[in-house]
């Protein structure tokens, strides 16, 4: 079995004793790395970091931190990062809807950019009272019409899909913003878990003739999408030299993924070990948690943190159990699972998981489903010290918002 990156495994053990599982661990050094590797390969890109890849604040407070902006699509997104301090210098406000409430928070914290999705958005904005807002460039987000050889879902460039113009409406939304001062350039977010850059050539060979063909587009916005592992971020930056370079175009990336899933472990207990020809441990954590596996059939490393009670070292090698072994969560539904054959050992109940790369597009796309309530937060500080960033979903939470219905019931 292919050992695990940090925190040790004495550490998620301890974590899980102190805050109870299931258990969501960021560790903020990993996050650093991964900052890091994007900014060597692309260095000179304004990173606005995709909120719905890990909206907690722990996480957008240490981006803010290091100069990291954000890319929102939802009022909730908005405010999350602007509460974490992130720069609105960096923000670039996107996504199908922009409906009225998202347009007066972006209005009132002078957002740097919106990049527009339809020419109903940009009407929207012109519309109301004070007009297109004052210093807020536009991107016009434009739909590549390709195959980016992702899972359905994530294919976002994929010409049926309901994001972004076609070149040709594109092109006639952004001479209608150029008129007004108000273009920056073009955006293109082809999809997400793309692993082949030359997705990326084909965006921009598209995206070519839309800048000669306008001189006030200034500016290029690249999206995000960057699998991880998987896309070598080095070719990403030579190709995006190679153009931007020469047309002098400011580059923006809004990557989720690729700066905090590697950052995230989802710790999980084993409830129950149902042995047969198909192994199933009934772990405590499931697809209202994690639903990644269930919408994308998407696999996470799931690592042993205890085998029969006892903390397993970092790099010990575990013989695993020759049996089809799935890792199911607590709900009742087939697709409530957080892996297919894994490769596990002998495992007991109580015995705790790791499920890896669990830092994207976790808790945010967790649910109340079967009246789940969420998992807890901890994050790891650069010194290796752990801190509760969110606290374990009491039970009162999910009827709080409902309202008192007793006078419906008291007749008249
Ligand atoms: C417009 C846009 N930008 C960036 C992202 C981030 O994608 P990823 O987390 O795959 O980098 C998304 C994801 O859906 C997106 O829709």
């Amino acid at each position: 079995m292919p050992s695990r990156s940090a925190p040790t495994t004495a550490h998620l053990a301890a974590l899980a004793e102190t805050y109870g599982t299931p258990l969501w661990v960021y560790d903020l050094r990993v996050v650093d790395t991964a900052l890091a590797t994007v900014r060597a390969a692309i260095p000179d890109a304004t990173l606005a970091f995709a909120v719905k890849a890990n909206a907690s604040g722990a996480v957008l407070r240490h981006l803010a931190i290091r100069g990291v902006g954000a890319e929102a699509i939802t009022i909730g997104e908005l405010a999350r990062s602007l509460r974490a301090g992130i720069d609105p210098a960096r923000v670039v406000v996107g996504g199908p809807a922009q409906d009225e409430a998202l347009r007066a928070l972006a209005r009132e914290a002078r957002v740097a950019r919106v990049s527009l999705d339809s020419r109903s958005q940009w009407r929207d904005w012109c519309d109301e009272p004070d007009g297109w807002p004052q210093g807020t460039l536009a991107f016009v987000r434009v739909n590549p019409g390709l195959d980016p050889r992702t899972h359905e879902h994530m294919a976002v460039g994929k010409a049926d899909s309901k994001f972004g113009l076609t070149p040709d409406e594109a092109l006639a939304l952004a001479r209608e913003v150029a008129s007004s001062g108000a273009l920056a350039g073009f955006h293109v977010h082809a999809g997400s878990q793309l692993t082949d850059p030359s997705v990326h050539e084909g965006v921009l060979a598209t995206l070519a003739p839309l800048y000669d063909a306008l001189p006030q587009a200034r500016e290029l916005d690249l999206g995000g999408g960057f699998a991880l592992p998987g896309y070598p971020l080095e070719r990403l930056g030579a190709l995006t030299d190679a153009w931007v370079r020469p047309r002098g175009l400011r580059l923006w990336l809004e990557p989720g993924r690729a700066l905090v899933a590697a950052a995230g472990t989802l710790l999980t207990r084993v409830l129950h070990v149902k042995e047969g020809p198909r192994r199933h441990l009934i772990a405590d954590a499931g697809m209202a948690d994690l639903v990644r596996p269930a919408l994308y059939g998407a696999e996470h490393p799931i690592h042993p943190v205890t085998v029969a009670g006892r903390v397993v070292g970092d790099d010990e090698a575990l013989e695993a159990l020759d049996v089809p072994t799935d890792v199911d969560g607590p709900l009742c539904e087939n697709a409530d699972r957080l892996g297919r054959d894994v490769r596990l050992p002998a495992l007991a109940s109580g015995d705790l998981l790791a499920v890896g790369l669990a830092g994207a597009y976790g808790l945010g796309m967790g649910s109340h489903y079967a009246s789940h309530t969420h998992a807890a937060e901890v994050v790891i500080d650069a010194h290796g010290a752990a801190h509760l960033a969110r606290r374990r979903q009491p039970l009162d939470a999910l009827w709080a918002d409902e309202v008192d219905a007793e006078a419906e019931r008291t007749p008249a």
